[in-house]
C-alpha cells in the first residue's frame, strides 16, 4: 500500500506523563541524574531515552521530531529553530572544505545566499543548475560532489523537481539528495521518492499560524546522530534549538495539516484556473500548461492537491506593487512575505524573498520583476476572494 503521511500522523500515540492528551511541555534546560555514570553514558550517546541538556534533546522537541519523522517515513528527525538552521546545519554536516554541491539555481533567496556567498568562504564549491534539466545536473556532477540540493517545488518559480531521477544521479556518484519540501508537506513524500534528507521551514504550512519560526531535518538515524553528536554535530555545536513551548504548539498544528493542505490546494487551484481564463500569465503546477504538470501528478500523494502556492506575472515591479496594495485594501489578504498562513499572503518575489539573487541571475532563470507570488489562504468563500482580485486588476 502507498505510504500516506496523514495516516502516519493519525496513527501516532503521544501523550503526557500524567495522561494529558497533549504531551507535557518541557520547562527545563537541564536534567537530573541519579548516578554520575549514567550522565557520562548519556554524553557519549549510549543512553536512549535519557535527556541531558535541552540544546541536545528535550522531550518536547523529541515528540515533534518523532511526528515529523513519521510524516516523512524517515528513521529519524531533528527539530531546529528555523528553516535556515535546518538547511545550513545539514549542508555543513555533509560537506567539508574541498567538497562540491550541485543546486537548483531557483531556491529560496536565503538558501541561494548561503550557497553563493557563505559556503565558498570555507572552500565548499557550488554549481547552480536548472534543476528541471537532468542532463545539466549530470554534467555538473564532480568526483567531490557531496550533495544535490533542490526544493520539491521551487521558490518562487514553482518548478517541480524530479526527485526519483535526481536520487539516481546522486546515488550513482555517491552523493546525497537533499530536498526542501517546505512548499508541499504531505503533497510530496520526498524520502519515499528517494531523497536522503528532507528539510522543512516549519514556519510555513506545517505550523500554519505565522506565530513562530522553526525547522526540521528528516533522515536516517545515523545522520540525525551525526547532527547531534557532542563532538562534531552541527545541530549540537551551532545550537539552533527550538523552544519547547513552540514545538508543542507546532505538534498540535501538525494534526490539522492534512485538512489545511487540501483546502489551500483547492483554493489555489480555483484561483489559478480563473485567473488563467482572465488571460493572466499564471504559474501553478495544477494547470495543464505547467511544464511539469504531469511529473507533479506522477509523484504527488493524490488527495492533497497541487499546493497553495501560485504566481502571476505582471511584467513590472510597478504593476505588481499597485496590484498588491489594491488587493490588501480590498481584503484579499496581506502584502507580506512568508507562506502557509490561513490568510492569503502575496509579495513581489524579485524584490523581496528572492532579492538576494542578483538581477541578471533572476532574469536568466526566468524570474520576472513583476512576479507576484501568492500563498493562498484557507478562505471559505474563494469565489468572493476571486471577485475582489478581479476588482484589483483594472
Ligand atoms: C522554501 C523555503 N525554505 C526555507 C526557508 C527558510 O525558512 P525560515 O524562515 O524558517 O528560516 C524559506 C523561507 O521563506 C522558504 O521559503
Amino acid at each position: 500500500m502507498k505510504f500516506n503521511p496523514a495516516k502516519a500522523i493519525q496513527d501516532l500515540k503521544q501523550f503526557g506523563e500524567f495522561g494529558g492528551v497533549n504531551p507535557s511541555i518541557t520547562d527545563s534546560s537541564t536534567y537530573t541524574f541519579l548516578e554520575g555514570e549514567t550522565m557520562e553514558e548519556t554524553f557519549l550517546g549510549h543512553m536512549e531515552g535519557c535527556f541531558l541538556y535541552s540544546r541536545h534533546w528535550n522531550p518536547s522537541n523529541k515528540y515533534l521530531a518523532d511526528a515529523i519523522a513519521a510524516m516523512e517515513n524517515t528513521e529519524s528527525a531533528w527539530i531546529t529553530a528555523s528553516g535556515m538552521a535546518a538547511i545550513t546545519c545539514s549542508l555543513l554536516q555533509l560537506c567539508s572544505t574541498g567538497d562540491h554541491i550541485v543546486t537548483s539555481v531557483t531556491t529560496y533567496g536565503g538558501t541561494y545566499a548561503f550557497l553563493k556567498n557563505w559556503l565558498p568562504k570555507f572552500g565548499i564549491e557550488v554549481s547552480f543548475v536548472n534543476i528541471t534539466n537532468l542532463e545539466q545536473v549530470k554534467k555538473a556532477m564532480r568526483p567531490n560532489t557531496k550533495v544535490i540540493y533542490t526544493e520539491s517545488v521551487t521558490n518562487p518559480l514553482l518548478q517541480v523537481s524530479d526527485i526519483p531521477e535526481l536520487a539516481k544521479i546522486a546515488n550513482d556518484s555517491g552523493a546525497k539528495l537533499m530536498v526542501d519540501n517546505t512548499f508541499t508537506p504531505m503533497i510530496f513524500s520526498p524520502a519515499e521518492l528517494g531523497a536522503d534528507i528532507v528539510v522543512y521551514s516549519m514556519t510555513k504550512f506545517i505550523n500554519g499560524k505565522n506565530d513562530c519560526v522553526a525547522g526540521a531535518i528528516c533522515g536516517s538515524a545515523e545522520f540525525v546522530n551525526q547532527l547531534s553528536n557532542v563532538n562534531d554535530g552541527t545541530a549540537m555545536l551551532l545550537g539552533p534549538v527550538l523552544d519547547p513551548l513552540r514545538s508543542s504548539g507546532i505538534l498540535k498544528n501538525l494534526n490539522t495539516l492534512h485538512i489545511r493542505m487540501k483546502q489551500h490546494s483547492k483554493n489555489a487551484s480555483y484561483l489559478a484556473e480563473k485567473m488563467e481564463q482572465h488571460k493572466l500569465t499564471v504559474i501553478y503546477p495544477g494547470l495543464k500548461n505547467h511544464p511539469q504538470h504531469n511529473l507533479h501528478k506522477k509523484l504527488m500523494n493524490n488527495e492533497f492537491g497541487f499546493g497553495g502556492m501560485l504566481a502571476i506575472d505582471l511584467d513590472t515591479e510597478k504593476n505588481a506593487n499597485r496590484f498588491m496594495q489594491k488587493m490588501q485594501q480590498a481584503g484579499v489578504g496581506y502584502l507580506a512575505v512568508s507562506l502557509g498562513y490561513f490568510k492569503t499572503l502575496f509579495s513581489c518575489s524579485g524584490h523581496s524573498t528572492s532579492s538576494e539573487i542578483p538581477l541578471d541571475v533572476q532574469k536568466k532563470m526566468g524570474l520576472s520583476e513583476g512576479l507576484v507570488r501568492f500563498s493562498v489562504g484557507l478562505d471559505n468563500d474563494i469565489e468572493e476572494t476571486l471577485e475582489r482580485i478581479r476588482g484589483c486588476l483594472s
